[in-house]
């Protein structure tokens, strides 16, 4: 028996995780799997419930699962409060927590879903790109952080800090991962600026050693933010820090049609994966089942493979959500003019209903 600890969190989370959670049953009920369900507050959900976006309870909790699978945190009720007590907070600390300091945010497009980009179709099709991002260090996490008042005047500082042994254990998942893919990696950096980024270059050559089979490039992060709008197929798997990672990773999901198909999966040497979509809390349609869900589902195909084992499982889930894209199903942010748009559970009930078919 493998318990799965669900955090709906807020927004759209808890009408997202609902879908996922049950293609999850669906799927491993089709594959023999046992599972055990739970599930507990985090984010502004656990705010208002005990007054922390994380509680120790919770933090317990998780690290007697195999698997989290999280919607999203965060919203206008909670923006005002200062970042060390915001929902947010309980996102990273759990991340951190858990030692979860490998990202990784598949982006691809579905055939049927070219057309939804930005960007012209013939730039779309085909793209197949893995960001890894690592998630339990840098600017996020730096010390010394906050704020000061200095001769009168606010100050504010954040500090980006990696030692190497965090560096080089990131890039040896990007090269493993690029090692089963395309053979081709992009390490993302500011070396022209930053200290921290000529120490990434060292590290990842070093590591590149032990991958002699995989071509590695450095990509300043600026010109990649351009790249990966120009020509995104020319990539195959980035590598690069927390902070670019975040804002790279929204990037190349928003070219392949839409945030609300991308998943994630974060993964550390504990054994435990957290699970979410790329996409965030959404609070301007929360509550009103206009969500799209396939990015949790999405991630619950990753979490069959990652955490479970269960690759034909995963292949499963991926194969429902194509077919249902393929019939046409879209929700509110996939729908192109003149075509209908469904709820987030109606589209739930289709990738069931695919799965049962497929
Ligand atoms: C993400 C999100 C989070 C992050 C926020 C909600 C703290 O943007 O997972 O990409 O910055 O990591
Ligand atoms: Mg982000």
């Amino acid at each position: 028996m493998e318990r799965i600890l669900v955090l709906p969190g807020d927004g759209i989370g808890p009408e997202v995780t609902r879908e996922a959670r049950r293609v999850l049953e669906a799927a491993a009920g089709r594959h023999d799997l046992k599972l055990e369900y739970e599930e507990a507050a985090i984010g502004g959900a656990s705010i208002d419930a005990c007054g922390t976006p994380l509680a120790d309870a919770v933090v317990e909790q998780a690290r007697a699962c195999r698997a989290l699978l999280l919607g999203a945190v965060g919203g206008p009720k909670w923006d005002a409060m200062p970042v060390d007590t915001r929902p947010e907070k309980g996102l990273l600390r759990i991340r951190k927590e858990l030692g979860l300091f490998a990202n990784l945010r598949p982006a691809t497009v579905f055939p049927a879903l070219a057309g939804a980009s930005s960007l012209r179709p013939e730039l779309v099709e085909g793209i197949d790109l893995l960001v890894v991002r690592e998630l339990t260090g840098g600017i996020y996490f730096g010390e010394p952080r906050g704020r000061a008042l200095v001769s009168g005047r606010r100050e504010a500082r954040n500090t980006m800090v990696y030692d190497e042994r965090e560096v080089a254990r990131i890039a040896r998942v990007a090269f493993e991962a690029a090692a089963g893919r395309r053979r081709h990696l992009t390490h993302v950096h500011k070396a022209n600026v930053l200290e921290v980024s000529q120490l990434w270059i060292e590290v990842v050559e070093e590591v590149a050693r032990d991958f002699p089979d995989v071509e590695l490039h450095h990509q300043l992060v600026d010109s990649a933010a351009m790249l990966l709008v120009r020509d995104p197929r020319r990539f195959d798997v980035l590598v690069t820090g927390n902070l670019f990672g975040d804002i790279l990773s929204d990037e190349a999901a928003m070219i392949t049609g839409s945030l609300g198909m991308l998943p994630s999966a974060s993964l550390g040497e504990g054994g435990i994966g957290l699970y979410e979509p790329v996409h965030g809390s959404a609070p301007d349609i929360a509550g009103q089942d206009a969500a799209n869900p396939l990015a949790t589902i999405l991630s619950v195909a990753m979490l069959l493979e990652h955490s479970l084992g269960a690759s034909a499982a995963a292949a499963d889930v991926r194969a429902a959500v194509s077919a249902v894209l393929g019939a046409g199903h879209r929700t509110a942010d996939l729908a192109g003019a003149g075509e209908i748009a469904i709820g987030c559970t109606a589209m739930g009930d289709h990738v069931l209903a695919a799965l049962a078919a497929g």
